[in-house]
């Protein structure tokens, strides 16, 4: 392998753990040290940047990694570094340590918080290079097809969901399901579609709360139309952003359907899914897209890059300056970290195409989803 520009590396992972995290560590890590480079792990994210916590991190330490789920590096939420004088400090720690170059793994906070640190104004003449991997279960990093761990928390939500159908079925209830996934609808939508759910309530839709009751009212009469052999089984799953909660939303569709006076009997159950969707074994997907996204920030990483995001298969082309596809994986990208960031800020208000691409497919498939 080439010698490496950069000598001594951090790879922290922050913000919510996601499946797939330690599969990025261990292969950045076998990769850096094939490189000839010194890898140092940072211990719970930008904390740990600030503190100066960081130890050597040998193959023996990410040995068998792959299939853990969490992170081993630990991860946190760390809000001075959203302030200047943090950084400052965290910058310091880093030239004290001889840290030239950082993979940073994680999701929106993460990004911004790489794209500040390397921030051309406040970096000065000090030698940084920092390139980060998408990784959150929501899915909301712009210019990524896919974020490590979407896919594993996908599986999860799928599995949990065909097993609250039996019972759902069994007794022709309505379960509303409840998927994190932040502001993001993201999760909802496509297990939405993978556990052929009747319904899915999600942020991007814009509905108020009545027009949320509205949609499961729609699906549980669509059921009552279904013939005496088949199930009157109605599976809701609800986006935790979608803009109102399962109880209130339950307590809604009981007072509608009293009100409506209908001869039809329907009991509604609630299920947060809650954390549980954000652990476990990642999906042999998550693993190969941790390997494969961590190969080209690594090639980045050595050969100098830095302010850019390690991306996974966007849409048609890009401009130049702000996406150019990797040298070292032609599914890959590298993009610029002002670009995602500017991406992921319209995927949350909604300006995005690609919202409203989905909003207009949920749009056209809403009546159909319930079979
Ligand atoms: O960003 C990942 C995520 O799991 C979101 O889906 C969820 O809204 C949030 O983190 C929960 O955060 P915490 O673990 O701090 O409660």
């Amino acid at each position: 392998m080439e010698q490496s520009v950069c000598k001594r590396v951090g790879i922290l992972t922050s913000g919510g753990d996601a499946p797939g995290m330690n599969a990025a560590v261990r292969a950045a890590t076998m990769l850096l040290h094939a490189a000839g480079c010194e890898v140092l792990g940072v211990r719970h994210g930008y904390r740990g940047v600030l503190e100066g916590d960081f130890h050597p991190l040998d193959l023996e330490q990410v040995s068998g990694i792959i299939r853990e789920g969490g992170t081993i590096l630990g991860t946190a939420r760390c809000l001075e570094f959203m302030e200047r004088g943090g950084r400052d400090r965290g910058r310091i720690k880093l030239r004290e340590a001889g840290i030239d170059a950082l993979l940073t793994i994680g999701g929106n906070g993460t990004l911004t918080g790489a794209a500040a640190l390397t921030d051309p104004e406040e970096l000065g003449n000090q030698r940084l290079c920092v390139v980060g991997l998408p990784a959150s279960i929501d899915n909301d990093v712009g210019l990524t097809g896919m974020a490590i761990g979407v896919d594993t928390a996908m599986n999860t939500i799928v599995e949990a969901c065909d097993k609250i159908s039996d019972t759902a079925s069994a007794h022709d209830r309505t379960f509303l399901v409840e998927v994190m996934g932040r502001d993001c609808g993201y999760l909802a939508m496509t297990s939405a579609i993978a556990a052929a759910a009747d319904a899915v309530l999600f942020p991007e839709a814009g509905k108020s709360v009545d027009d949320l009751v509205g949609t499961v009212l729609k699906a549980i009469g669509r059921a009552g139309t279904r013939g005496p052999l088949r199930t009157r089984r109605v599976l809701v799953i609800v986006a935790e952003g979608a803009g109102a909660s399962l109880p209130e939303i339950k307590q809604q569709i009981e007072q509608r359907l009293r009100e409506q006076g209908g001869s039809m009997e329907v009991e509604t159950r609630v299920t947060v899914l809650g954390h549980v969707v954000r652990g476990g074994r990642p999906s042999a997907f998550d693993r190969l897209l941790a390997n494969r996204l961590a190969h080209v920030a690594v090639h980045a990483l050595r050969t100098g890059n830095t302010r850019k995001m390690a991306a996974w298969m966007l849409p048609g082309e890009l401009p130049a300056e702000v996406a150019v596809r990797s040298e070292a994986d032609p599914y890959c990208w590298l993009v610029e970290l002002e670009a995602v960031l500017a991406e992921t800020r319209r995927l949350l208000d909604g300006t995005s195409p690609l919202v409203q691409w989905r909003r207009r497919v949920f749009e056209e498939v809403e009546d159909v989803l319930p079979t």
